[in-house]
């Protein structure tokens, strides 16, 4: 039922520099694999086919990543290194993959609005890739949002708990639990200090979005940072009692962090052993 997948791949990744200067953070790869690869098999996997990804200056590599390079294909065709673009191979060969530039750093609420003349008048996926997820007991946290979207038709974030130390960089949600681990949302706020937070239940880079957030982001106002939230946008929705919030199956690794993106490293790296 849901098709489409927006990346929103915009952001300058200004805490790997000087890593991120001329290279997406997108690409940083986790072991030998880039982030947003990882993303978009779990989108993929979750059933959608069409990935748009909103791009912006210095953002090419993206692009090149998801198309054939026929003088590398050449070089391996035939020899023992061909198994490493089996999965690659796989995902280009199921998915289309559309683009469009942000060419404003006006926030992520405004990155969302500037897919939608990729993504049209219909439910979809959206996955930051720098929010690794793995789910080592079943399906993908999107997939399993999904199967959420089926039964709820209304716009859902994903959640995890965090430190109350920590609520200032999330989207922080309240709401009242209507199944185990699926919460009705009445209101959430961005970033909001400990003080401020009604809960610890913190979105991750997981949501299924309705088109209907185009118009909302279109009248949105800039809210922290100066930025257009999305979370500002799906506050209005909320109060229309059209979101629900979905504590995932599975961990969730903050690639965006130093930190993170070390543990990820790890993890992703005693997986591949283990397998061989
Ligand atoms: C964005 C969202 C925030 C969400 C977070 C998840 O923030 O604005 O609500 O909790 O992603 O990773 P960012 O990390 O881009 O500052």
């Amino acid at each position: 039922m849901i098709r489409k997948c927006l990346f929103p791949a915009a952001g300058y990744g200004t805490r790997f520099l000087p890593a991120t200067k001329a290279m997406p953070k997108e690409m940083l790869p986790i072991v030998n694999k880039p982030l947003i690869q990882y993303g978009v098999e779990e989108a993929f996997e979750s059933g959608c086919t069409q990935i748009a990804i909103i791009t912006g200056r210095n953002k090419r590599s993206i692009e090149d990543h998801f198309d054939i390079s026929y003088e590398l294909e050449r070089e391996i065709q035939g020899t023992d290194k061909e198994h490493y673009l089996e999965g690659i191979r796989k995902i280009m060969h199921s998915c289309s993959f559309s683009y469009t530039r942000q060419n404003e750093m006006k926030g992520l609420g405004h990155a969302i609005l500037t897919g939608e003349t990729l993504i049209g008048d219909e439910p979809f996926g959206v996955i930051l890739a720098d929010d690794l997820c793995l789910n080592e007991k079943g399906r993908g946290v999107l997939a399993q949002m999904c199967n959420l979207y089926a039964k709820y038709h209304c716009a859902i974030v994903a959640i995890e708990e965090v430190d109350p130390s920590q609520v200032d960089k999330y989207g922080i949600i309240q709401g009242e639990e209507i199944e185990q681990g699926i919460f009705k949302v009445h209101s959430m706020i961005e970033k909001p200090s400990q003080e401020e937070a009604p809960s610890n239940l913190a979105i991750i880079g997981r949501y299924i979005l309705i088109p209907e957030i185009f118009d909302i982001l279109r009248t949105t106002p800039a809210g922290k940072k100066g930025e257009i939230q999305i979370t500002d946008a799906l506050q209005t929705l909320a109060l229309q009692g059209k979101v629900i919030a979905y504590q995932f199956q599975g961990k969730r690794y903050d690639c965006g962090s130093v930190e993170g993106f070390i543990e990820a490293t790890n993890v992703f790296y005693q997986r591949i052993k283990n397998a061989k």
